[in-house]
């Protein structure tokens, strides 16, 4: 089974999770765009969505679905996102996509984080994929030799890439995250760090794999 046949199965799993006319927080990827797909289906099963990203916002307003402030929601019942990589426990390295600070604030205002994926995102150990850390743009070069001394791993500029904050990523290569929670909290001591990518201290609360054996959910 492709990973985009299994990327469906999650991002359609998903919409059982939904309340009628609820405000949603909606994530950003190549799996959530199917989710959106799903959404527009139906623009009034929901009554509003908060988005984590430009791209994802283009996509909501086009399918019909307003997309509404933050600020304004209030504390949202359910994020719908993807992830980079999660292992059992469901901490996640989520910002393949560039969107991760967005997607740790929306995660930290919801009751409730649906993860969604297909299975090759399950790991044993975290860290095969390279560890996105957000960064104010004068503190990258301060940050990539802190990151070095700190954790390890080889921090590289994500090249011709600015978040939808103005900052640039660092993506860190040949971490093996054996304690994510430590990790998330030692990037995050770093003076000129916005963010990491590692989804832990708030990690998913479901997650649902896409695969050849159907949906598998995994609950924290
Ligand atoms: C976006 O910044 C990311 O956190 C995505 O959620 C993550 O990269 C998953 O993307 P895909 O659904 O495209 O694999």
């Amino acid at each position: 089974m492709s990973a985009d046949a299994g990327k469906r199965q999650a991002a359609e799993a998903a919409m059982t999770y939904i309340d009628n006319g609820s405000i949603i927080g909606v994530g950003t990827g190549s799996t959530v765009n199917v989710f959106i797909e799903c959404l527009a289906r139906d623009p009034g099963r929901i009554r509003a969505a908060v988005s984590s990203s430009e791209a994802s916002t283009r996509l909501l307003e086009d399918a019909g679905i307003e997309v509404m402030d933050l600020n304004h929601a209030g504390p949202l019942d359910l994020y719908v996102d993807g992830a980079d990589e999660s292992n059992r426990h469901l901490s996640l390295i989520k910002g393949g996509g560039g969107a991760l600070t967005r997607e740790k604030i929306i995660a930290g205002a919801s009751r409730r984080f649906v993860c969604i994926a297909d299975d090759s995102k399950l790991v044993g150990t975290l860290g095969a994929f390279p560890l996105p850390v957000e960064v104010i743009p004068m503190a990258r070069s301060f940050v990539a030799r802190e990151i070095v001394k700190r954790i390890g791993g080889q921090p590289e500029l994500r090249e011709r890439f600015t978040t939808d904050n103005g900052n640039v990523i660092l993506d860190v290569r040949n971490l093996e995250i054996a304690e994510p929670v430590k990790f998330e909290r030692t990037l995050n001591d770093i003076p000129g760090v916005v963010t990491n990518g590692l989804f832990a201290l708030r990690g998913a609360d479901v997650l649902l794999l896409g695969g050849a054996d159907g949906v598998q959910t995994l609950e924290a």
